[in-house]
């Protein structure tokens, strides 16, 4: 079949610029911010931990200001650039090093290989599973109530906050897809999978609404059957694709549940298979399956070689490596999380984020 991502290229990315409105300057639209998911906003967790998931080497980081930082593309992600967007002045820092007072703007628990299912990545070595990622909000909240006074002044600033949570890629790339290492796609159908994957994630989604999560981003998951990684040359996998739907379509049912069923909560869910339909003469990325950068076929399989010497315009490729998008891409995700989170906003434009950044070449 003819490369779905193609089709997915379809409306206009101009689409999204016309929803763009004043300059927003002063205080963040949120006072804080707290991310939950894998690689694509991990932004240094896993530096420290023996895996191969991790990327704390060039060319990572190759259009980050500093270099790399352990965030897996060429330069901000998804949740940087929504934290621009919401008008914070600096990124959400990561579990592993956050300290002081900077916990109460947000922390970033996300952590390469990791999923909803506590086994999945594993083979790639450690990695912080979203069971673990809750425990670990858990010491923040913790923390935060030392430095606000009590436990009811904690819970008031948790709900004052915005949350975003996207898993569930590795448990297919990380476990699903790999019979050679996990006895999932033996144990369960395609359906079945998506459906005990979504089981999971609503006791977790659960668990952060128990923690005061009020205002919660939810991603889907991108076409996974069109990462160079899973590809078949230059055509996506529509099989894989299928199982994406599959799953997405559950969790948007699982978010409707929860807005239903719990009091105060919004949930807010987002495809960005939807997001990547971007028109590329509009959006400039033209070179859709290849990657970026030169990557391994032996240890960190995917991932850039160490020291490798990336493509030289970026903003031209949907992919820098064989799994993970360009900042470009993370981008326009940020701006569709964005728009779908704060429909009634203006579009906050600062000079560190401009339209051009997200939609030229
Ligand atoms: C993950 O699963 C293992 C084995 O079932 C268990 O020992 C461990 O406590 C689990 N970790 C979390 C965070 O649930
Ligand atoms: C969260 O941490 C507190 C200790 O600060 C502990 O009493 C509580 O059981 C933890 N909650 C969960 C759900 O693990
Ligand atoms: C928490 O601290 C605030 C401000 O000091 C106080 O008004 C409130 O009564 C305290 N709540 C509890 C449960 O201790
Ligand atoms: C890869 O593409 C070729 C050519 O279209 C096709 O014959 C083959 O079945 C595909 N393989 C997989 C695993 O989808
Ligand atoms: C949640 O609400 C839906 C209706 O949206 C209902 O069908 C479902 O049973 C409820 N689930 C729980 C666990 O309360
Ligand atoms: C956005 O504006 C519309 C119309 O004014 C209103 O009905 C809606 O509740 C607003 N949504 C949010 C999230 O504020």
């Amino acid at each position: 079949m003819a490369c779905e991502l193609e089709t997915w290229f379809k409306i206009s990315i101009l689409s999204l610029v016309v929803n763009l409105g004043q300059l927003a300057v002063g205080e963040p639209q949120v006072p804080c911010y707290f991310i939950f998911g894998d690689s694509l906003v991990d932004n240094g967790n896993n530096n420290d931990l023996q895996t191969s998931a991790k990327v704390n080497y060039p060319p990572y980081g190759v259009d980050f200001p500093g270099g790399p930082t352990g965030r897996f593309t060429n330069g901000r992600t998804r949740v940087d650039i929504l934290a621009e967007l919401l008008g914070f002045e600096d990124y959400i820092p990561p579990f592993a090093t956050a300290r002081g007072n900077g916990i109460l703007k947000g922390v970033n628990y996300g952590s390469g290989g990791a999923g909803i299912r506590n086994e999945t990545g594993q083979q790639l070595g450690d990695r912080i599973c979203l069971d673990t990622q809750l425990e670990n909000h858990n010491v923040t909240i913790s923390r935060i109530a030392v430095l606000l006074g009590n436990e009811s002044l904690a819970e008031e600033h948790l709900r004052t906050c915005l949350y975003t949570v996207g898993m569930g890629s590795n448990d297919y790339i990380n476990n699903y897809l790999r019979p050679e290492f996990y006895p999932t796609s033996r144990l369960y159908t395609p359906e079945q999978y998506a459906a005990v994957l979504t089981e999971q994630y609503s006791r977790q989604l659960r668990i952060l609404y128990n923690y005061g999560a009020r205002k919660v981003g939810v991603l889907g998951l991108g076409p996974i059957g069109c990462i160079p990684f899973e590809a078949n040359g230059s055509l996506c996998v529509g099989r894989i694709n299928d199982y994406v739907n599959v799953f997405n379509k559950k969790v948007l049912s699982l978010v409707n549940d929860l807005n239903h069923n719990l009091t105060d909560a919004h949930f807010i869910f987002i495809d960005p298979s939807r997001v990547l339909s971007v028109d590329p003469s509009s959006s400039g990325i033209t070179i859709l399956l290849t990657p970026c950068c030169k990557v391994s076929t032996g240890y960190g399989k995917g991932q850039c070689i160490p020291h490798s010497v990336p493509c030289s315009i970026r903003a031209t490729s949907v992919f820098f490596d064989a799994f993970h998008p360009t900042e470009i891409v993370h981008g326009l995700v940020a701006a569709m999380l964005y728009i779908a989170m704060f429909p009634n906003n203006t579009y906050p434009i600062d000079s560190r984020t401009t339209l051009t950044q997200l939609s030229a070449p």
